[in-house]
């Protein structure tokens, strides 16, 4: 769910050749594997893996994995970033990745270039995952809702009790092995009004260079209760209040992911966040159990599955009908999108999160309209100080 965007380098330079000679070769699209599927440690109320079974640890066989990393490398040849997903990723152990690296690294073709990410609720990371994520220069994303009030409103353990105090102690592991960050933030109703001191308190106390915020709401085989979905304008409001929260002191340090996305909008540029630049077919998610699909949310929905890595080659289901049906409908042109003069940047928003299913209207529409509107008018008047923390964001 639009945490994956840490590898955009990988895909800027995915065209490029891995030796002379080689035949045309295609863009490596971003694979997200989730090892353990839905399983997690965490109980987080408004996840939409809290609501699945959970009394499986379920774990992709070594054999499958295998089986993965070695076709995708024989079919890409550019630079490629595999981003680990969950459920809660790291319950797939410690070994489990070890063995990824020296498969990933017997594959790939000589001096073909591979990162690796990884977004997790940080509960589980202590000195051994630390020095590996170091030593192996993964990306990770934390997931951190705010201030601990905030947090712990709807980011749960399994008996009930708030995680904050579990993730700050994983944080401070990654501090103090100096491993690089990024934060997502889920926002919901009730965070809208606390998001300035949240983004603080993330920019400050948690030391969060790279903010990225997702919205809760309704979704297909998903419902929040409506008090806890973003309404209409909260997005925008929470955007707001974030620009007006920015810390003095380091500004040009914090990148938003929104705020970035809305600018580079403005500007009639490419955001780096797959949501905004209608990026769907440059990722697909592989399932513990085989299954692939458009996305890691979408694991549940049998009728965007694209495949199953066991029965079928992963060249076969990514060039297959089905994959390309699905993704034909994901950026269907429709609705209020077909007079929309911010299509270019904008493409409909998620399909996860379109109303009414993958060919309805972005919940967050009228935010965006708003917000693209705003840091015009913003640019327009060379907003000193916003402007030039603007214009590092690009
Ligand atoms: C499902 S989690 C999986 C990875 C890991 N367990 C974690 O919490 O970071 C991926 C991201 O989705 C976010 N998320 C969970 N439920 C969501 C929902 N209903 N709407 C939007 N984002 C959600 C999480 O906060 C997290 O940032
Ligand atoms: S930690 Fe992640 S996967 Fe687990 S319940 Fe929370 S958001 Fe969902
Ligand atoms: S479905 Fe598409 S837009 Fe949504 S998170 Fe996945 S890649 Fe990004």
């Amino acid at each position: 769910m639009q945490t994956h965007g840490s590898c955009a380098d990988s895909q800027a330079a995915a065209d490029s050749p891995a030796k002379a000679g080689d035949t045309p070769r295609r863009k490596s699209l971003t694979p997200i594997i989730k090892a353990v599927g839905n399983f997690c440690n965490l109980r987080c109320s408004y996840c939409f893996y809290s609501r699945q079974d959970q009394s499986r640890h379920t774990v992709m066989e070594a054999a499958l994995l295998e089986t993965f990393i070695r076709q995708y490398f024989d079919l890409f040849r550019g630079p490629a970033c595999f981003v680990w997903h969950g459920g809660e990723p790291l319950l797939a152990g410690l070994e489990f990745y070890e063995l990824a690296l020296h498969l990933q690294r017997t594959h790939a073709a000589p001096g073909q270039r591979f990162e690796n990410a990884v977004q997790t609720n940080a509960t589980l990371i202590d000195d051994r995952w630390a020095r590996f994520f170091r030593a192996n220069h993964w990306r990770v994303g934390v997931s951190v809702d705010g201030t601990p009030e905030v947090h712990d409103q709807f980011r749960l353990d399994r008996r009930g009790t708030g995680s904050s105090g579990a993730v700050r102690a994983g944080i401070e592991v990654l501090r103090r092995h100096r491993v690089p960050f990024g934060v997502v933030l889920v926002l919901t109703r009730s965070a809208i009004e606390h998001v300035g001191k949240s983004f603080r308190h993330l920019t400050t106390e948690i030391g969060a260079d790279h903010i990225s915020i997702n919205c809760l709401v309704d979704q297909e085989g998903y419902s929040c209760a409506s008090t806890a979905c973003v309404p209409s304008g909260g997005l925008a409001r929470a955007v707001r209040s974030c620009i007006a929260n920015w810390p003095d002191r380091d500004a040009e340090r914090i990148q938003l992911r929104e705020l970035d996305s809305f600018v580079a909008g403005a500007l009639g540029r490419r955001s780096r966040a797959c949501s905004f630049n209608g990026d769907c077919r440059n990722y697909f998610c592989l399932n513990h159990d085989g299954g692939i699909y458009p996305c890691d949310d979408m694991t549940n929905r049998p009728e965007l599955r694209f495949g199953d890595l066991r029965l079928e080659r992963l060249e076969s289901i990514l060039d297959g009908p089905v994959r390309r049906g699905i993704l034909e409908r994901f950026e269907a042109r429709t609705g209020p999108c077909t007079a929309c003069a911010w299509w270019e940047v904008c493409h409909n928003g998620c399909p996860g999160q379109r109303r009414g299913g993958i060919t309805g209207t972005y919940a967050l529409c009228a935010d965006r309209k708003e917000m693209f509107t705003l840091t015009t008018q913003m640019l327009q008047r060379d907003d000193q100080g916003i402007a030039n923390d603007l214009e590092h964001a690009l």
